[in-house]
């Protein structure tokens, strides 16, 4: 998450003494059910799982249990079990290590002074969940009733509908009493289950100063707290990480769905360093599954597999849709544009692109600081690693098992802004829906962009669901704002002169709806309020960016263009599940509309943002779309 803008500089020397002191073990392929090459593979399985990560994994494991199918799961990246993956400490020494993931350019962004931003995703077996920040957080209820709500009021994709998959997908382990006692956690196991092989857990131990930090969202009007960081609803929680307890290394798909079961189902294989190009069609029904070596730049070593009953891509947003559209399943213009042979007219392949923004709100710092430790002894104090790294090498516990941060704000627009979210709602509620998409964006995209529009000025209006979400890292320095519902669209494109190979064009359009500038310039004055006008003003907090100074909403605008960052990493709504009279890409039951035998379970198909981060719901939704997909006949 947020984290890394303050950390790349610093974290090389801390990484390698963090390295020595792991001594990782690493395993060769060979000895799991990893198929050596494309020689040892079957002609034929029941499925085929495009994308071997968060929601592909899970799937799989959840497809091959009863050993009735066979399941084939194709990864362009490789296992990898290295310290970067495992190591809780921090939360990000996966984001950071350039051999996990990808990191495409994006387009530049016209509202951020045409800067190019860095689009970043997991490449490994276990997906983005081997490189995340461990936060585990899930949205509020009105998202997911919003999602069900556009196909009317009878579908099961709603909170309830969704609720036994947050418990299937999660096993909760509830935090250590001295925690609870220190910082007044608020816990409710009756929204987590206890069966899955993914955990959430807390740390033993968290910095000092997220009392009095925590407390302080309280003195703001309107802010309340939660009985437990999943019951769907805002306020400031403390929430559970993405760590296995017994180990405390990261839980992720990876050891979650797939470590277990490598040897002992012989239904299962997995073949991993292979980039899927393309899916072939037998008349309008996916059949072939088209790959080739991850490295590889042309066609020469392309390999093909049959799926039997069905293709499932969880390739992830920003792959799914150049999947898709290299198969035919897109734009028509765009396929044309690309020379590829449209199989059926998607105009929502693509479009809908939303993600996070953060750098959006002032940083402070705390210039009396009576609190020891805190966050930036972990990073900086060479006594305190030493300190804290022998106490993990005796039991696992102490600081060394907090990853990115367990606690934070989820904050309604009418508390972010008593004075303008009325106003706000209002002038978005007004807008022509088309008048901010892409030039020529289809009718079914923008009647979809309507539908979304009128949901999301509900939950503008509404207190029970969060527009800002602050998350605190529990150090002198803070400022860590994430925009949970952005109105803006992007898109992801394939590259219209090399669909295949070339990475898809990403752009987020970010600030191209006016109304994303309107709600960001409010988040100013909210954090002052936060620092300034309530308890934590004994502290002394002095703004460091923008600074005091800058008060006119023109300065605060050109500040937010100069560094706000459109990405949170939590890419979602490029093959959305809307009806198809609102440019959706597949229906209620994940099928692609138009085609037979392919469906898509990975992210992408998420309407629009939970007012969360995105992990939770992936998982939940992959536990979904596994028993929709055995439910078929
Ligand atoms: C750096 C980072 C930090 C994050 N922090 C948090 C956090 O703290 N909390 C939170 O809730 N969420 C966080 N997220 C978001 C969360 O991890 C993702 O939303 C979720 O993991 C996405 O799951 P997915 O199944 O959609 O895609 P992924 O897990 O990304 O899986 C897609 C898989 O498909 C593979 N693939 C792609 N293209 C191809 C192809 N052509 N052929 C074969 N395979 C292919 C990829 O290699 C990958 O393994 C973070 C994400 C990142 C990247
Ligand atoms: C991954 O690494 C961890 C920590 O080193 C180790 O305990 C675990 O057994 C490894 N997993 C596999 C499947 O090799
Ligand atoms: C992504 O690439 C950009 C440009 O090369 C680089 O500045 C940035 O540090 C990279 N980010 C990550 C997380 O690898
Ligand atoms: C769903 O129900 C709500 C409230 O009862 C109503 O306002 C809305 O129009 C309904 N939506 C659909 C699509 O039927
Ligand atoms: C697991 O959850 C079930 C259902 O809530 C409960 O009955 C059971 O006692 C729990 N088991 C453990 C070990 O906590
Ligand atoms: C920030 O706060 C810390 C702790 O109080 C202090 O040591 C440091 O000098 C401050 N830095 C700035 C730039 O104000
Ligand atoms: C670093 O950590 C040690 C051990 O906890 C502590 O005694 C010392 O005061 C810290 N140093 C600074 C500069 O904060
Ligand atoms: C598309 O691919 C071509 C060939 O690889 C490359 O030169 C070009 O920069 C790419 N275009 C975009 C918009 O990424």
């Amino acid at each position: 998450m947020a984290l890394t803008k303050f950390l790349i500089g610093t974290v090389g020397l801390i990484l390698l003494r963090i390295c020595d002191a792991y001594n990782p073990t690493t395993r060769s392929i060979s000895h799991s059910t990893i198929l050596p090459g494309t020689h040892d593979l079957l002609p034929e399985y029941d499925y085929v799982v495009i994308g071997g990560g968060t929601s592909g994994l899970t799937v799989a494991d959840r497809l091959t249990e009863n050993g009735k199918y066979s399941v084939l799961v194709l990864e362009r990246g490789v296992f990898q079990n290295t310290t970067s993956v495992t190591l809780v400490a921090g939360g990000f020494w996966g984001l950071i290590d350039p051999t996990l993931t990808f990191n495409i350019s994006s387009a530049p962004q016209e509202g951020l002074n045409n800067r190019r931003i860095s689009v970043i995703g997991g490449i490994l077996l276990g997906g983005s969940s081997g490189v995340n920040g461990m936060q585990v957080v899930r949205g509020q209820k009105e998202d997911y009733d919003r999602w069900g709500a556009y196909f009317g009021n009878k579908s099961d994709w709603s909170w309830d509908g969704l609720l036994p998959y947050f418990r299937k997908a999660w096993n909760f382990h509830p935090p250590r009493p001295e925690l609870v006692d220190q910082f007044g956690i608020k816990y409710d196991s009756q929204y987590w289950g206890n069966t899955s092989h993914i955990h959430a857990s807390f740390p033993t131990f968290s910095w000092p100063v997220l009392e009095i930090e925590m407390a302080a969202f309280g003195d703001i009007p309107g802010v309340k707290y939660p009985s437990d960081s999943g019951a769907g609803e805002t306020g400031a929680y403390w929430h559970p990480a993405s760590v296995d307890p017994a180990t405390v290394l990261r839980s992720f798909a990876r050891p979650g769905h797939w470590d277990e079961v490598e040897h002992k189902r012989s239904n299962y294989h997995t073949l991993t360093g292979q980039k899927v190009l393309n899916i072939k069609f037998q008349g309008r029904r996916a059949r072939d599954v088209v790959f080739v070596p991850a490295s590889a730049t042309d066609r020469s070593r392309a390999y093909s597999v049959r799926a039997k009953k069905e293709v499932i891509l969880a390739a992830g947003s920003i792959h799914t849709p150049q999947i898709l559209q290299a198969s035919g399943i897109g734009p028509e213009k765009l396929l044309r544009d690309a020379g590829i042979a449209p199989v059926v007219d998607a105009p929502g392949v693509g479009s809908n692109f939303q993600d996070q923004p953060f750098t959006v709100a002032p940083s402070f710092n705390f210039s009396s600081f009576p609190y020891h430790p805190d966050f930036y002894d972990l990073l900086l104090n060479q006594t305190f690693i030493a300190e804290a790294q022998a106490q993990f090498d005796i039991d696992r516990t102490g600081p060394m098992s907090i990853a990115s941060g367990n606690c934070g704000s989820w904050i309604p627009l009418q508390v972010v802004t008593p004075r303008l979210w009325s106003a706000i709602a209002k002038r978005y509620e007004e807008q022509d829906p088309a008048a901010y998409l892409p030039k020529g964006t289809h009718k079914t995209v923008v009647a979809g962009y309507k539908a979304q529009q009128k949901a999301l000025v509900k939950s503008m209006r509404s207190k029970d669901s969060a527009a800002l979400n602050f998350f605190l890292r529990g150090g002198y320095e803070e400022g860590s704002i994430v925009y949970l519902h952005p109105t803006s669209r992007g898109t992801v494109h394939v590259n219209r002169t090399d669909p295949f190979f070339s990475p898809p064009v990403v752009d987020y359009r970010a600030l191209s709806n006016p109304t994303d500038l309107e709600v960001l310039l409010e988040f100013t004055p909210f954090t002052r309020k936060y620092f300034l006008e309530t308890r934590l003003k004994s502290l002394d907090p002095i703004e460091l960016a923008p600074g005091a100074d800058v008060t006119a909403p023109e300065d605060i605008e050109a500040w937010l263009r100069s560094v706000m960052v459109p990405s949170s990493f939590h890419p979602i709504g490029t093959a959305a599940m809307l009806p198809q009279s609102l440019g959706g890409v597949v229906d209620q039951n994940l099928l692609v509309y138009g085609v037979e035998g392919l469906s898509v379970v990975d992210a992408s198909i998420m309407p629009d943002l939970p007012g969360s981060y995105t992990q939770q719901t992936v998982y939940a939704v992959a536990e979904k779309a596994a028993d929709l997909i055995k439910s078929r006949r």
